[in-house]
């Protein structure tokens, strides 16, 4: 058959087939319009781009292939006979390649009826979602939508469930993304809710189960939809959402990124790209990173960017639970998950948030055989009948528990303190590490030495305490008590930390770990 393409009719075509391919093209037109001029002219003016204009940022040039583009809505209740079929039914379904690689994706088209989902709405996210999962690629869903269409009662009730069921099914085994770029309230939150990430829009954006009028009707509450939902909301108060970014165009760019990091699925590996960072670069402005008052704090993202490959580092969770640091870098190319207490906050204690933050995020790397590098300063968790009424006992286990079920490789690297339980969930050797090492600097104890000569000497006069104190700074607070048992594997110099790791980590990709079957654990959720 010739090749047509759009307004250059082949000489040698006859006119039927002529006819037939311009039927086809203007009908891919219609499609193409979604909800009309009008529409789109008010998505752009709330500053937002339509479900097409996303798909095109996301994915690489020309490479978006389109499934189900004239799928209409079979509604008849409540007016929907009569209503405009619009080809596509609110979604633009289809699958193509980021920087090469295979990526599906689905994006809500909210100038049809609002991106709510229908039956057959449903029916093609299900479809990507299959095609995902057989080809076991990463899906991306962008969010815009008012949840169920309200007109198709039940059956949109029970798309929705169709598409839970496989963000389950395909948990752990490819990775989901989700971006909330407009409304998204109703059922279109659970499905977010159960994929890796979800990042939203600044300004643009909100998520809630239901919305500032019913909240209003059953709480009495007076909330915005900015105040209920917002991307500041999730990002610093629920932890909902895992980033957010100033415009679409950013959250596209930055998805792009993620994606860069992340393996194709459970099986496949991590990802290598070319690196023009030696591994063995060395960088001697970390001998004085750690400052001579052990309580003084310090950037602990200095030694991250300093130790990942040329200072890329993609932070998930940056706006909560500051006292940890949880996101993705590459060693010699190949991603590595890195885990760090940061000092600059709450002295980087442990507490619920930072728990079960650093928990989920030690999980996920595990499922997707990304290895994890750890780098601990950490004072131990934090007391008080706020943290303990919190269930702080649960959370602190989670972290635990993520741990201790890891298969992939592990580094530690302890720069300063170690203390108490905290030192044991900090990926220690105890727990499964494969590779410890400390700095000079390092301090690993059951607790501070002020707080633990007050509770060996209670009642001693001054001098007592001072000298004891004294005494237990010297025989404690170094590395090396641990490291002449072989819990730490060696002292290093902070200089050759990236090196360190590197070498680590090339000895470690050979790790297997045999575990005993079960159907799967109980972590303490
Ligand atoms: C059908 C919908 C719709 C929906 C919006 N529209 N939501 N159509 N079903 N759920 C249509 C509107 O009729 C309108 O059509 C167009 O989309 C744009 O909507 P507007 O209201 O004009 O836009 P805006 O002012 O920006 O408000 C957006 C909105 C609001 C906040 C999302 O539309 C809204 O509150 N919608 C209803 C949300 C809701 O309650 N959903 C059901 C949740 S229950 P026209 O033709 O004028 O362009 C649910 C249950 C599932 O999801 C639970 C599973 C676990």
């Amino acid at each position: 058959m010739p090749y047509f393409r759009r307004n250059v009719p082949l000489p040698d075509c006859d006119y039927a087939m002529k006819d037939i391919l311009e039927q086809l093209e203007t009908r891919r037109e219609g499609a193409r319009k979604g909800g009309g001029e009008r529409r789109i002219e008010a998505q752009h003016k709330r500053g937002k781009l339509t479900a097409r204009e996303r798909i095109v940022l996301l994915l690489d040039k020309d490479s978006f292939e389109e499934f189900d583009m004239f799928v209409q809505h079979r509604a008849v209740d409540f007016g929907m006979d009569k209503a405009e079929k619009i080809p596509g039914d609110g979604v633009v379904t289809g699958w193509g390649t980021v920087n090469g690689r295979t990526v599906f994706v689905f994006s809500k088209d909210f100038t049809v009826f609002g991106g709510s989902l229908s039956e057959t709405h449903a029916q093609k996210i299900i479809k990507i979602q299959d095609m995902a999962l057989k080809m076991r690629a990463p899906i991306v869903g962008l969010f815009d939508a008012g949840g169920a269409r309200i007109q198709e009662g039940v059956a949109a009730l029970g798309g929705y469930g169709e598409v839970f069921k496989r963000n389950v099914q395909a948990s752990g085994v490819i990775p989901q993304i989700s971006v909330i770029m407009g409304p998204c309230a109703g059922g279109d939150v659970y499905s977010p809710a159960m994929t890796d990430f979800i990042f939203m829009v600044r300004d643009t954006s909100y998520m809630f189960v239901t919305g500032p009028e019913v909240v209003k009707t059953v709480t009495n509450e007076t909330v915005t939809s900015e105040e209920l939902g917002g991307a500041k909301v999730h990002t610093s108060k629920s932890s909902v959402a895992d980033g957010s970014f100033e415009n679409d165009v950013e959250a596209l760019l930055q998805v792009r990124r993620l994606l860069d990091f992340l393996p194709a699925n459970n099986t496949a590996g991590v990802p290598e790209w070319p690196s023009f960072d030696v591994p063995d670069r060395v960088d001697m402005s970390l001998d004085t990173l750690v400052p001579d008052n052990p309580n003084k704090p310090y950037d602990i993202k200095e030694l991250i960017l300093k130790t990942v490959d040329e200072g890329d580092f993609f932070e998930i969770q940056q706006a909560y639970a500051g006292n940890i640091v949880t996101g993705f870098g590459r060693v010699e190319g190949r991603t590595v998950g890195i885990v760090a207490n940061q000092p600059m906050v709450l002295a980087g204690v442990l507490d619920s948030d930072a728990s079960r933050k650093a928990a989920r995020f030690v999980r996920y790397c595990d499922a997707f055989e990304i290895p994890i590098v750890s780098l601990v300063d950490v004072p131990g968790f934090l007391p008080g009948t706020a943290q303990e009424y919190g269930g702080l006992i649960k959370h602190g286990a989670k972290l635990l528990f993520a741990y201790s079920e890891c298969t992939v490789p592990l580094v530690t690297i302890i720069t300063r303190k170690a203390f108490g339980g905290a030192y044991d969930v900090m990926a220690s050797k105890h727990i499964g590490a494969d590779v410890n090492y400390a700095w000079p600097t390092a301090q690993i104890a059951v607790m501070g030495a002020k707080g633990a000569v007050e509770i060996i000497f209670r009642g001693g006069d001054a001098e007592t305490i001072a000298r004891q104190t004294k005494e237990y700074e010297d025989r404690f607070m170094s590395p090396f008590v641990a490291a002449e048992r072989g819990y730490i594997d060696e002292v290093i110099m902070p200089h050759s930390t990236r090196r360190r790791i590197a070498r680590a980590l090339a000895m470690l990709r050979t790790k297997s770990v045999e575990r005993p079957w079960r159907k799967h654990d109980n972590i303490p959720l």
